[in-house]
């Protein structure tokens, strides 16, 4: 008899934390392989935390998240997509990763089959490898030919993937690697469709408010789904607020699952961590708003120094991202991302992701990309930038 499940047997380290593990924490090295900024997270949050620690607030927590946050989330969504999101769907399992991992518990198990578009952040096809479910890729398309070139969702690349035993569309927008952003008539046509075919949507949304359109938020399914459809908002504080450590984030279900909620919170996470959800009501209070706005800079600047390289480069290109904080740059002649992202660590210490690891596994297009996160200091930035530049010319 075997020890364990094949589907856990087989999972893989993703290509990340493989570059990664090379010199994570290396003083000489740039790092611009994770996603996230240099900043640490805001004076007022940590010192909200602080205070919930002295405080005493050391114990479990409600299941769901404290109320006052829940409330909090809640006007988020009112001021940032105009959605005015039921209590009875607001949901805190943890960080926005539980998250996913606990909307794909709800809609697939074993055998069924997500349907997944690509690239995108491998924790999410991997969690859905955890739990035994098959994933279907449905890439962008990278149209280099239009002005300015652009990522293009072929729609029946998700629809023709769909069969009985697909349980799940699994959508990040604005996107990691590509920083495509989803258009509100696509997404329309994906919830029709969902609903005709009883299949359930999982938006991931981490990015929604980093957009650079100067739009308050990218468009969201919660703008368009009811209340009881079967779509599933996956948020987090990570991102816009420099609280990649903190480990929290949320979860829109439909209403009818509040009860199922309450028993999956604990089962998955007991709750979230007590004292880390004041930090986080700090954070949507207006001074969040304005640390928000200011990050949103911070990154418009950082895309600002990759255009600005890029238009001098002639092996690299990019489809320049409409929102998230990542460029994903091509390279021509590139056939091997993860032996170039392991060379960039050895020869020119600065760390990339690699563009194999945004999947589809083994697919070759993929691995002429790799992935670096711009929401850092733009000195620094420029720096790992043309260490890229010095590496790729002795190769
Ligand atoms: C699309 C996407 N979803 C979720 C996450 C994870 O968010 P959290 O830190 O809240 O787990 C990331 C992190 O890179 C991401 O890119």
């Amino acid at each position: 008899m075997k020890p364990i499940r094949d589907a856990i047997e087989a999972l893989e380290p993703n290509g990340i934390g493989l570059v990664a593990m090379m010199a994570l924490g290396e003083p000489d090295l740039i790092p611009l392989w994770f996603g996230e900024s240099d900043l640490v997270t805001p004076a007022f949050v940590r010192e909200a935390a602080k205070k919930a620690l002295d405080d005493g607030k050391t114990f479990y927590s409600s299941s769901r998240g404290i109320l006052p946050l829940r409330e909090a989330i809640r006007d988020f969504h009112k001021r940032t997509v105009g959605s005015d999101v039921g209590l009875d769907r607001i949901s805190m399992p943890g960080a926005a990763t539980l998250a996913v991992v606990t909307a794909l518990q709800i809609l697939a198990e074993a055998g069924d089959n997500v349907v997944v578009v690509s690239p995108i952040w491998p924790s999410i096809f991997q969690a859905a490898q955890m739990i035994g479910a098959e994933v279907r890729f449905a890439r962008l398309d990278d149209d280099w030919r239009s002005s300015p070139p652009g990522w293009h969702l072929d729609l029946e690349k998700i629809f023709s993937q769909c069969d009985a035993r697909t349980k799940a569309i699994f959508i990040a927008s604005p996107g990691n690697p590509t920083g495509w952003v989803m258009k509100r008539a696509d997404q329309q046509a994906v919830l029709d469709f969902a609903r005709m075919r009883g299949i359930g949507i999982i938006s991931d949304e981490v990015y929604g408010t980093l957009v650079y359109d100067g739009t308050s938020h990218a468009p969201s399914f919660l703008q368009i789904a009811e209340p009881d459809d079967n779509v599933f908002v996956i948020n987090s504080f990570s991102k816009a607020w420099a609280m990649t450590g903190w480990r929290i984030g949320w979860l829109v279900h439909p209403a009818r699952l509040e009860q199922q909620l309450g028993v999956m919170t604990i089962a998955n996470n007991t709750g979230p961590t007590s004292f880390a959800q004041y930090g986080a009501l700090a954070a949507l209070t207006p001074k969040g708003d304005a640390f928000r706005a200011d990050m949103l800079e911070r990154c418009r600047a950082g895309r600002e120094v990759v255009r600005k390289f890029i238009a001098g480069q002639n092996r690299i290109r990019w489809i320049r991202p409409e929102g998230a904080f990542y460029g994903f740059l091509h390279m021509d002649g590139l056939t091997d991302s993860l032996e170039f992202a392991r060379a960039l660590v050895e020869k020119a210490r600065v760390g990339v992701a690699p563009g194999s690891a945004f999947g589809p596994p083994g697919a070759a297009d993929a691995d002429s990309f790799v992935r670096i996160c711009f929401a850092q200091d733009p000195a620094l930035l420029a720096e790992g930038l043309s260490r890229i530049e010095r590496a790729l010319a002795t190769m």
